[in-house]
């Protein structure tokens, strides 16, 4: 159903924030989502949109403001779709997002967890260590930034609080390059430990070399992909960028999923250690991307095998590994591997970081039958993650041990979420 205006603007109270970022309210006994509110506020909304699970408010001014509410830093905040909680001092975003979790995981997972949740915070700014810019060209004029909010129009950018310095100041040397080059609709960008910029570049047509040689020019730039509708994937200069953490060394490159916070790289793997067992035989890394996790598993398990479906991550992986003769990489989807697992082969240890749509039921089903004694599980998306905690412990067969969050995402509604289960009665 469309808009329903009214020209009465009504005034609602925000009760909590929920899942997505969005303020609840309610009017009539009809909850209300409101985009850009804090809990315990008083907001006028003049406009509500009812879909077909939930209704939105357009919220035209906040009457009574939370004593954390705050002036956003970014000039493009509201019109730009990148963030979604700069409203909110740091600390109390953080205080939100735990909230939303445990609501989240009583209201899909029916799991009521009374112990706090301790949660990693990050540095505010400059911590993604990647970006995917739009492109456009305006009556002639070059437009780069990121999509608006709920629109796929560009809001044209400077530069961004939430990259490192050095990548905000190669934004303008991008954008004058890219006055010399047609058809390019994305630029995903990332940075390497060493600051070193590697672009892939997504253009309408066939990808042409004096395109990835103009782009690799450009001071700062060490790698570039271009990637189009025809022809092949063009490459010139180095593939991957090297991410150091703690003593180990990845290999990321933009086409692929790395870690996007790169100040908690380390926190992540210390909090995964401070989980596992002393040693074991053998561990899973299902979903494994370029081996972020496999390597610290190698160190504690005689062996681990990695299981990723997409291949440009698995051969970022294999570099990772190269000096590790306990890590077997398997291509292909996590669902397939297990049906072809031996049925004697019992892991110690699963490990679980799927995409944001979490595990399928055949998963969990495979996880209940054959009852690894321990499980990990991290998710950045709180909905499928408590879905999947309801599945797996379902039977009363696996235990919730600890739940601890990491801020990887400052800023935005987004939390990334680290569970450990350990199975309740051994498989037969
Ligand atoms: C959230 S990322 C995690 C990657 C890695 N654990 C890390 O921390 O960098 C999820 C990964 O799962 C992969 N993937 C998606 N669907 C898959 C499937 N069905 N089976 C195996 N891997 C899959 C994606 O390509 C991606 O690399």
């Amino acid at each position: 159903m469309g808009p329903l205006a009214s020209s009465e603007p009504i005034t609602l109270r925000v009760e909590k924030l929920v899942q997505g970022g969005y303020g609840l309210a309610h009017q009539g006994g009809q909850a209300i989502l409101l985009p850009g509110v804090l809990p315990d506020e008083d907001v006028e909304v003049r406009r509500i949109h009812r879909g077909k699970n939930a209704a939105w408010g357009e919220v035209t001014q906040v009457l009574t403001a939370n004593p954390h509410r705050r002036t956003p830093p970014c000039p493009y905040y509201g019109v730009c779709g990148g963030c979604d909680l700069q409203h909110a001092e740091y600390g109390y975003q953080v205080e939100l997002k735990v909230e939303a979790l445990r609501e989240t995981l009583a209201r899909i997972g029916g799991l009521d967890w009374r112990e706090t949740i301790p949660v990693t915070p990050s540095p505010e700014f400059g911590y993604r260590m990647r970006a995917q810019l739009k492109v456009a060209r305006v009556a002639g004029q070059v437009r780069v930034g990121f999509f608006a909010r709920e629109s796929h129009e560009i809001c044209p950018i400077d530069r961004c609080l939430l990259l490192p310095d050095h990548v905000n100041a190669f934004l303008p040397i991008l954008v004058d390059r890219l006055k010399r080059i047609r058809g390019v609709e994305t630029i995903d960008i990332l940075t390497g430990t060493a600051n070193d910029l590697y672009l892939r570049v997504q253009i309408k047509g066939t990808p042409k070399t004096s395109v990835v040689d103009q782009l690799l020019s450009t001071p700062g730039c060490a790698g570039v992909l271009v990637t189009g509708a025809g022809g092949h994937p063009t490459r010139v200069g180095r593939e991957y960028a090297v991410i150091d953490v703690g003593h180990d060394e990845y290999a990321a490159s933009p086409e692929c999923f790395f870690q996007v916070n790169r100040h908690l790289h380390a926190s992540l793997i210390e909090s995964l250690e401070r989980e596992l067992p002393a040693s074991g035989k053998m561990a899973l890394d299902l979903y494994c991307g370029a081996g972020f996790f496999t390597l610290p598993l190698a160190r504690r398990f005689d062996h681990c095998i990695g299981v990723e479906e997409n291949a440009a991550s698995l051969r970022l992986a294999r570099v990772a590994a190269r000096a590790r003769s306990n890590i077997r990489l398997v291509a292909g989807t996590a669902e397939s591997f297990l049906t072809q697992l031996p049925a004697d082969s019992r892991p110690d240890l699963v490990l679980m970081d799927p995409p944001r749509g979490g595990i399928p039921e055949s998963v969990a089903c495979w996880l209940r039958e054959h009852l690894p004694q321990n499980l990990v599980y991290f998710s950045c998306e709180p909905a499928t993650f408590a879905r999947d905690l309801r599945r797996i412990t379902g039977a009363g067969r696996y235990e919730l041990v600890s739940l601890r969050a990491f801020d990887l995402f400052p800023q935005t509604h987004d939390i990334e979420v680290m569970a450990r289960l350990r199975a309740v009665r051994t498989a037969p």
